[in-house]
């Protein structure tokens, strides 16, 4: 059995095996020793595939396994939702002895763990994450919320799960698309701290798409180790480090914003990451290798690395300028120097670059 252990203020161990969910003692296990009513809070588009069949399974060991399921998209990752899912929990009758089990994507352990936050004053809640963003991003690192009609995620918590089961034979469910978007984030990962991973990625290719599960466990579990360094030594995002998983994602929300949410989060992140590099070449931080290196992992990966031609550069400097990690009026962009170095100085893990600047790179990428 791969496992991880994240020692945050609440250790928990993340346990990566295929066919975790199908047998699933383990989850049984540890649901015992956290409360005596478990509810699982799935995804309702995975009520027959993954939901009814784990509810059937652990009410075997125990009838109080209820089930509750919603709509899971980010019109739906709401206030209201958290209260409509949390009146169903008091209408079954639970209280402190409960354990939430979160089943579907980054949506749903977002959701639910934030609902673990707050229910009767904090819940444990273990997450089961089917999406491969969610295994190697979402379910790790204690942020948990909500998105409001002024922008997303802005009302949360950090909360730890009591423990998270990665099972990647769920993978095989998964629409194509959304497994490449959550490659964005593994690539980001193997960028910042894995140079094994790397290799991994540019020698296991077939096997990573034909998802075969030994080198999904180990993909896995090398994506999850570089999160939980840097979510380790900065659970809060107040010291810095963790702000390094940043790397591409400045560019990749302002480019969300002005396609309207046309491009997915990966594909925003893909392309972040390649003009991030650009970024670093101009200020002289990298070398043409790395710009190399991060555009051919991206390609084995159908993930795209060209900026589109048809936003307007106001609009993306605009989106820019609006970024949450901004400070003192200045957009900050995190850095590579090489593969596996982050560009750190000053102990500034994040680093202002002025709008004249960005200006003239994202020109001589789209020709406006
Ligand atoms: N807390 C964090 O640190 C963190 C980090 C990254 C992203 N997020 C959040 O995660 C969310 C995105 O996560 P996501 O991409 O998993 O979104 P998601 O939960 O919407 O899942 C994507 C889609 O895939 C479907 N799906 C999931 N697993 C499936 C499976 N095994 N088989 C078939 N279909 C499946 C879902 O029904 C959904 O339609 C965003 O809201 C983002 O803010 C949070």
């Amino acid at each position: 059995m791969t496992s991880l252990t994240i020692n945050t203020s609440l250790s928990y161990p993340i346990y990566i095996e295929p066919n975790l969910l199908t047998d699933c003692s383990l989850i049984i296990q540890h649901c015992q020793k956290l409360a005596s009513t478990w509810v699982i809070i799935a995804d309702e588009a995975l009520l027959t595939l993954y939901a009814k069949p784990l509810q059937q399974a652990l009410q075997q060991t125990n009838p109080h396994c209820h089930l509750l399921s919603f709509a899971a998209c980010e019109a739906n990752k709401t206030r209201e939702q958290k209260e409509i899912l949390e009146d169903e929990l008091f209408y079954l009758g639970c209280g402190r002895d409960t354990c939430l089990i979160a089943l579907g994507g980054g949506i749903t352990t977002d959701l639910v763990g934030f609902i673990a936050a707050t229910f009767c004053r904090g819940i444990p809640v273990i997450y089961i994450p089917t999406s491969l963003l969610a295994m190697v991003d979402a379910s790790i690192g204690g942020k948990t919320g909500v998105n409001t009609p002024i922008g997303k995620n802005l009302i949360g918590s950090f909360y730890q799960p009591s423990a998270v089961f990665i099972d990647p034979l769920v993978l095989n469910s998964l629409p194509k698309h959304l497994f490449y978007d959550g490659m964005a984030e593994v690539i980001k990962h193997a960028l910042l701290a894995d140079n094994i991973l790397i290799e991994l990625l540019q020698t296991q290719t077939a096997a990573i798409l034909n998802l075969e599960p030994a080198v999904l466990t180990t993909m896995i579990t090398h994506s999850l180790q570089v999160k939980k360094q840097l979510v380790e030594v900065d659970e809060k995002e107040l010291t810095g480090p963790r702000q390094l998983l940043n790397l591409g994602h400045t560019l990749a929300h302002a480019l969300e914003t002005v396609s309207n949410y046309q491009l997915s989060h990966g594909q925003a992140v893909s392309i972040g990451l390649v003009i991030e590099t650009e970024l670093a070449l101009k200020l002289g931080i990298c070398q043409p290798a790395l710009l190399t290196l991060i555009t051919a992992l991206l390609f084995l990966y159908q993930l795209p690395t060209q900026l589109p031609k048809h936003y307007p550069l106001s609009g993306l400097i605009a989106a820019l300028s609006h970024d949450k990690k901004n400070k003192a009026q200045q957009i900050h962009f995190c850095f590579l120097q090489k593969s596996g170095e982050p560009y750190i100085q000053d102990h500034q893990y994040s680093h202002p670059v002025s709008p004249a600047i960005i200006k003239e790179v994202l020109q001589s990428l789209t020709g406006q």
